[in-house]
């Protein structure tokens, strides 16, 4: 069933070098699918296309951008097209977190956080939407988290973004289903990447998934056309912890479970 859906369209994967991000390109390459890769490695781009495109019959192109620019969605868009392609079905897969006491960061580390995270993601989805419209197929995969599902101290503009993520997501999922648009708000928890070193995790004990197992799950989701998944039973019953306890107390767990896992500060 899932080869229907992927096989021949041409999919965007940004943070396509590493992580989850990679583990899209190379689920749906074997799925037939084509691709378009991004991020700013361009060697890393450039190997996992060449081996992609040695080991399954399809196109891979890669385009590197840095998408903290504000110009950088419109230039990928622009070419993509020069480029003679046309983009079936987005991921928006590029982000990253850290973990710190709100004040111990740096102030552009945040801005570059939400320019990433959500700014790239609306307008990544804002520039290739209405292709997908005029042909009447495709869709949206944004990668959001489970961390979206609670204020989560610690790393509150992580989470904030994420929320945001998964809110802006399923809005456009109930807009767009009428157009036959799918749109899938995918929600990792621990995942084993390069998103940990990056974002400061600090979690011993911790159960990791493969961002193989999460990208798999992710495209089976899109699939059924679902507008969520939350990866993992555990990680699905501890998103409806909000639901059953009220705001404050779920706040308190999240920043007792946090506080010990970051530096202390000020230091
Ligand atoms: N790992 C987890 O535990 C976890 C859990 C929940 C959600 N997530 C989410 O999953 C997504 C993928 O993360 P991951 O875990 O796979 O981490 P990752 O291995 O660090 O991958 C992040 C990807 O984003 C790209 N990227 C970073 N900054 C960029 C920029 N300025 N412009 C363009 N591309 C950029 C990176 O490539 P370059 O460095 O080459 O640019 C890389 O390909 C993120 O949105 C993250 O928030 C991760």
């Amino acid at each position: 069933m899932s080869k229907e859906i992927f096989a021949g369209r041409t999919v965007l994967v940004t943070g396509a070098s590493s992580g989850i991000g990679e583990s899209f390109a190379r689920s749906l390459a074997a799925r037939g699918a084509h691709l378009i890769l991004t991020a700013r490695s361009q060697n890393k781009l450039e190997q996992i296309a060449d081996e992609l495109r040695q080991r399954h019959r399809i196109l891979v192109h890669v385009f590197p951008v840095d998408l903290i620019e504000p110009g950088a969605p419109q230039q990928l868009l622009n070419n993509i097209k020069a480029s003679g392609l046309a983009v079936d079905i987005l991921i928006n897969n590029a982000g990253f977190g850290r973990w710190a006491h709100f004040l111990a960061e740096r102030l552009d580390t945040y801005d570059e956080m939400l320019a990433l995270n959500m700014s790239a993601l609306v307008r990544l989805t804002y520039l290739f939407l209405p292709d997908m419209l005029a042909r009447k197929k495709g869709g949206v995969i944004n990668v959001a988290s489970t961390a979206a599902f609670q204020p989560a101290p610690y790393i509150a503009v992580y989470s904030a973004t994420k929320a945001f993520v998964l809110s802006f997501t399923e809005a456009l999922a109930g807009e767009y289903r009428e157009h036959d648009i799918r749109i899938l708000a995918l929600c990792p928890g621990y995942t084993d990447t390069n998103f940990n070193a990056i974002a400061h995790v600090n979690a011993p004990g911790i159960r990791f998934t493969t961002p193989e197992a999460v990208a798999e799950a992710g495209l089976n989701a899109f699939v059924k056309n679902k507008s969520y998944l939350v990866h993992g039973c555990p990680n699905y019953l501890t998103s409806l912890l909000p639901r059953i306890l009220s705001r404050d107390a779920v706040i308190k767990i999240v920043a007792n479970m946090f506080k010990g896992k970051v530096a202390p500060w000020p230091a």
